[in-house]
């Protein structure tokens, strides 16, 4: 129970890879906001993980607004009186070539990939620093190191989540707050059961450990960042993704 007494801030934790962090970091002790834009899933999510034992608490969340992120945490702090785990998951795609790219779909994809990050990361930042204490783990993607046909906006996203994330994690390092990212890979969820059969074999062929990963596997490298035992981890990339990009 290496988490017990912290209070964890998972977003897009209704579902796929965010509930498994949220089910991870509880499994370890600590309490968890299911923040999510779909309420009634964050509730189901937050109902699951109580079930097993762990104090949680579902808010509806629109990343991309900042608002509604300092409604949030000010609503956290009202009732649980801290905050020291920030899991920037939230994550949509809006795919296509980019000479067909709408305007609307490189905005979305960057206000809730890119801007959702920093608004989440600004309404905790001054709670964090208050307490020198803090863990903040961003969700990136392969894709935003790798680049990846058809997603142009998805990548450029992720790409600019790594580079804030080193920035912060050099702004903040002082302050005791340590600021990561997990780049997963290709990972069984809702975002990739669109994928055919064709493109699926053909990216076995790509990954030497020869599966998708599993929302767990990204949960296990996010519970590893959030503990102590990764107190000298900051400003780092830690790839997900069965080795099909060693970097
Ligand atoms: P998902 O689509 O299964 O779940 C995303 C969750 O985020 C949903 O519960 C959704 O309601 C919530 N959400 C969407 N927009 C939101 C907003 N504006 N504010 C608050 N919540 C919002 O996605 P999945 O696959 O679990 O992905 C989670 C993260 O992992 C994303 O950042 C994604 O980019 C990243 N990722 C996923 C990969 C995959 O293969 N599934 C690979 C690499 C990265």
């Amino acid at each position: 129970m290496e988490l017990k007494g912290k209070v964890s801030f998972i977003t897009g934790a209704a579902q796929g890879i965010g509930k498994s962090i949220a089910q991870s970091l509880a499994e370890a002790g600590a309490d968890v906001v299911v923040a999510d834009l779909d309420i009634s899933k964050a509730r189901e999510t937050a109902k699951e993980i109580s079930e097993q034992g762990a104090k949680t608490l579902a808010l509806k969340v629109n990343v991309a607004s900042l608002p509604e992120v300092q409604e949030a945490v000010d609503s956290v702090m009202t009732q649980w009186g801290r905050l020291d785990i920030l899991v920037n998951n939230a994550g949509i795609t809006r795919d296509s070539l980019l000479l067909r790219m709408k305007e609307e779909d490189w905005n979305l994809v960057m206000d809730v990939n890119l801007k959702g990050t920093f608004n989440c990361t600004k309404a905790v930042l001054p709670l964090m620093t208050k307490k020198r204490n803090g863990k903040i783990v961003n969700i990136a993607s392969i894709v935003g190191v790798m680049g990846n046909a058809g997603q142009a906006n998805y990548a450029a996203s992720k790409a600019a989540v790594i580079g804030f994330t080193k920035s912060v994690a050099r702004e903040y390092a002082s302050r005791g707050i340590n600021v990561n990212a997990v780049a997963p890979g290709f990972i069984e969820t809702a975002m990739t059961q669109a994928l055919s059969q064709e493109v699926r074999d053909n990216l076995y062929k790509q990954i030497p450990l020869g599966r998708l990963g599993t929302s767990q596997d990204v949960a296990h490298a996010v519970r590893f960042l959030v503990s102590e035992e990764a107190a000298y981890i900051t400003g780092q990339v830690i790839h997900v993704n069965g080795g099909m990009l060693m970097v």
